[in-house]
């Protein structure tokens, strides 16, 4: 072999290098900008995807996960305002903090205490706000619950006339009234509540009912719901009889709630 011939198959080798080489590098940049392009178009196809309404089933389903586990189903909560137990999740305290602020309602009437916990939430806001005060009731008195001017507790039967009675005597003549039922979950007491209480909320104040999804997204204990029915059968039945109020859907934005067609805006 010649020298000449040696140093022309150098050369054929390094042409064949630089070209493999470049061809390289340019597949590289032609596959991540393809990869790019795909990845953005993935991320606002599955953006317009989850605003359809078959997602539901999602919906529900990270409902399902959330409520066991964390718990909700015992009975326990944990959820909690600055250390005392709430029974909701915080989707749902959020937004009753933004109702809350938009409405001002002079006066929050909280059926069922439990520790207090929700009561003193309310409260927080109201003191944020500079505005409003909490009549919070349960049949069962709880010992240790979070003291403060803006908050009246009284103990009872929320649909016992006694109680009701003392609920009207704290509300002044031309006070703008919210309620929030969150005691007792079998649908016959429910009704009765929304039946009395409906009748205190004021135009434009909201009247939210509780854990509508209990025997409907979250089966805790479905023997007993099938039985007595839960607070969406309630509801429901409610929304028949009464005009008054449109279930505002706006308020469930965030797509994890417990009181699914629960937040009611009175209109009239
Ligand atoms: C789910 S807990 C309330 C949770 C509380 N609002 C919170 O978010 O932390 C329900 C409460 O309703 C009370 N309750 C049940 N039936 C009632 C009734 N008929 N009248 C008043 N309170 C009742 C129970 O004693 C219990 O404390």
């Amino acid at each position: 072999m010649t020298e000449m011939t040696l140093s022309k198959r150098k050369w054929t080798l390094l042409v064949a290098f630089l070209v493999v080489f470049i061809a390289g590098l340019m597949g590289g940049v032609i596959v991540r900008r393809s990869t790019l392009r795909s990845t953005v178009a993935v991320a606002s196809d599955t953006f317009a995807e989850y605003r359809k309404p078959k997602n539901q089933r999602l919906i529900d389903e990270f409902h399902r996960l959330y409520y066991y586990s964390t718990g909700t189903d015992k009975e326990a909560s944990s959820v909690f305002w600055l250390g005392i137990p709430v029974w909701k999740n915080p989707m749902d305290l959020w937004v009753m903090q933004e109702i809350i602020s938009e409405t001002k309602p002079d006066v929050i009437i909280e059926a069922g205490t439990y520790k207090g916990g929700s009561a003193f939430y309310l409260t927080k806001i109201c003191d944020l706000l500079d505005h409003g005060r909490i009549i919070s009731l349960d049949i069962n008195d709880f010992p240790d619950k979070p003291q403060h001017k803006r908050i009246t507790y009284l103990v009872g039967d929320d649909v016992a006339e006694s109680t009701v009675e003392k609920v009207k005597a704290l509300i002044r003549p031309g006070e703008t009234v919210m309620v929030d039922l969150d005691d007792g979950h079998e649908s016959a007491h429910v009704l009765q509540e929304l039946e009395i209480y409906g009748k205190l909320v004021t135009k434009g104040n909201y009247l939210i009912v509780e854990d509508t999804n209990l025997g409907t997204i979250v089966a805790t204990d479905p023997g007993h719901f099938r039985e007595h029915g839960g607070p969406q059968l309630a509801l429901q039945e409610f929304l028949k009889r009464n005009n008054d109020f449109v279930p505002d859907s706006s308020r469930e934005k965030f797509l994890l709630t417990f009181n699914r067609g629960g937040y009611l805006r009175k209109t009239r």
